[in-house]
C-alpha cells in the first residue's frame, strides 16, 4: 500500500472545494447528493466546510464487483431523491471511466433541477473521454486502483485517512 494522498492534502484540498460551494450556492440551499457508499467521509467532511444552508441526499450507484474488475453494468438507486425545482450537486468519490456519473446524471436531469452540477474528489484520467462535466474537482489522479477516504477493495480499506494505492502484496 502506497499513500497517494495525505490526511493533510486531502483535508486543504475539501476546504477549498467547501469554499467554492459556498460562495457559489449562497441563497440557494443546494442539495449535495452523495453517491454511496464511496461518498461519505468525502460528504461528512465537506458538508462542514460549506458556511451557507444546504440539504443532503443519497442514490447508490454501482457497477463494480467484489474486486477490481468492473462488471460495466451501472445501476442507479435513486431511493426517494426528488430535486425538481432544486439546485444539486452530484457528490463523488472518484470518476474512473465516467460511465457511472453519464448515467446517473441523466437521470436526475429528468427530474428537472434548477441547476445540476458535480464535485467528484478524485479524478483518472479515463474521465476525460466520458462526455461528463466535472465541475467541482478535487485531485487529478493516475489511472492506478485507489482505497482509503471511503473507496473500498471489496469492502475493504474504506475507513483510512488517507487515499493509497494498491499493490500485489495487499490482497
Ligand atoms: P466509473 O463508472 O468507471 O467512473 O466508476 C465509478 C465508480 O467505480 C466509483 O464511484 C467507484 O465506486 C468505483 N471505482 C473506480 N475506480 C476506483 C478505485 O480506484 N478504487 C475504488 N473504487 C473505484
Ligand atoms: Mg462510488
Amino acid at each position: 500500500m502506497k499513500i497517494l494522498l495525505t490526511e493533510q492534502q486531502i483535508a486543504e484540498k475539501v476546504r477549498h472545494l467547501g469554499a467554492q460551494l459556498s460562495d457559489d450556492y449562497g441563497g440557494k440551499n443546494p442539495v449535495l447528493i452523495g453517491c454511496l457508499k464511496g461518498c461519505v467521509v468525502f460528504l461528512a467532511d465537506l458538508m462542514r466546510v460549506i458556511t451557507v444552508p444546504h440539504a443532503i441526499d443519497f442514490v447508490r450507484t454501482s457497477t463494480y464487483g467484489k474486486g477490481q474488475v468492473s462488471s460495466g453494468a451501472v445501476r442507479a438507486d435513486l431511493f426517494d431523491v426528488d430535486i425538481r425545482g432544486r439546485h444539486a450537486v452530484v457528490v463523488e468519490d472518484i470518476v474512473d471511466t465516467g460511465l457511472t456519473l453519464g448515467y446517473l446524471t441523466e437521470a436526475l436531469t429528468k427530474q428537472e433541477p434548477l441547476s445540476l452540477k458535480v464535485c467528484a474528489l478524485l479524478v483518472k484520467p479515463g474521465a476525460y473521454r466520458a462526455p461528463v462535466t466535472i465541475d467541482y474537482k478535487g485531485f487529478d489522479i493516475p489511472d492506478d486502483f485507489v482505497v482509503g477516504y471511503g473507496l473500498d477493495w471489496g469492502e475493504r480499506y474504506r475507513h483510512l485517512p488517507y487515499v493509497a494505492v494498491v499493490d500485489e502484496q495487499d490482497d
